[in-house]
């Protein structure tokens, strides 16, 4: 696994909840290449969501470590690994989670004004982005005057703005209705294409994640291989 740029090395996740104890990862190892796409598949409840956050620097494993070019990002203190996330690491959910205040531009703008980039350089990348997207047009929509496949779309410019190295999307499609989630997959995986984004991405949606490099299979809180 040496080649990996990411690797995950005996993650084990474990819950207490009164007298009993849950253990959702059970010494989860894995390397990832630079630029590789994978789908991560499995039943629900399996632990797919928590090997997620667990990879994007969101939350502490029980054991084990996650390791980018060589850094184990949980070693590091608080403020260095939340620098690590917003500058590495882009994140979609299945709810867009855009804020309805603000226009399509300045909710794709916030991450970059939150990280003290100039206010018009934040616009030029945002712009571009969305344009990437196919919203060049829809720039200063409200959230709510989008239709769900557009909010995913801004969701996913949002998450690419400070231009990171890793998108992690949990179900990114899982709101949308067929024709809408395949248009935003297509868009992953061209984006995946054409930045050389490593991606890893929740599904529960077999036709998609045929389409990707390598299917990752969770049950239990562990990788079936
Ligand atoms: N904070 C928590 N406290 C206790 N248990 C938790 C917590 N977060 C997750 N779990 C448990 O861990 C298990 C795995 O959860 P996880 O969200 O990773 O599943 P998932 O594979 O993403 O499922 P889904 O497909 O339904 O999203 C579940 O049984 C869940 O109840
Ligand atoms: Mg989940």
């Amino acid at each position: 696994m040496s080649d990996s740029f990411v690797e995950l090395k005996n993650l084990s996740k474990s819950f207490n909840k009164g007298e009993s104890e849950i253990n959702v990862l059970k010494d989860v190892s894995l390397g990832i290449k630079r630029g590789e796409m994978i789908a991560l598949l499995g039943a629900s409840g399996a632990g797919k969501s928590t090997l997620l956050h667990i990879l994007g620097g969101l939350d502490r494993p029980s054991a084990g470590s996650v390791i980018y070019g060589g850094r184990d990002i949980y070693n590091m203190g608080e403020k260095p690994l939340s620098d690590f996330r917003n500058k590495e690491i882009g994140f979609v959910f299945q709810s867009h989670h855009l804020l309805p205040e603000f226009s399509a531009l300045e909710n794709v703008m916030m991450p970059a004004l939150i990280g003290r980039m100039k206010r018009d350089e934040a616009a030029r990348q945002a712009h571009s982005l969305l344009e990437k997207v196919g919203l060049s047009e829809r720039t200063s929509h409200k959230p709510g005057e989008l239709s769900g496949g557009e909010q995913q779309r801004v969701a996913l410019a949002r998450a690419l703005v400070l231009a990171p190295d890793v998108l992690l999307a949990d179900e990114p499609t899982g709101n949308l209705d067929s024709k809408t989630g395949d248009e935003v997959f297509s868009l992953m995986v061209e984006m995946n294409r054409s930045m050389g984004l490593t991606f890893v991405m929740v599904t529960h949606n077999e036709k998609l994640a045929v389409q990707v490099d390598r299917q990752i299979r969770v049950q239990d809180g562990r990788i079936i291989f």
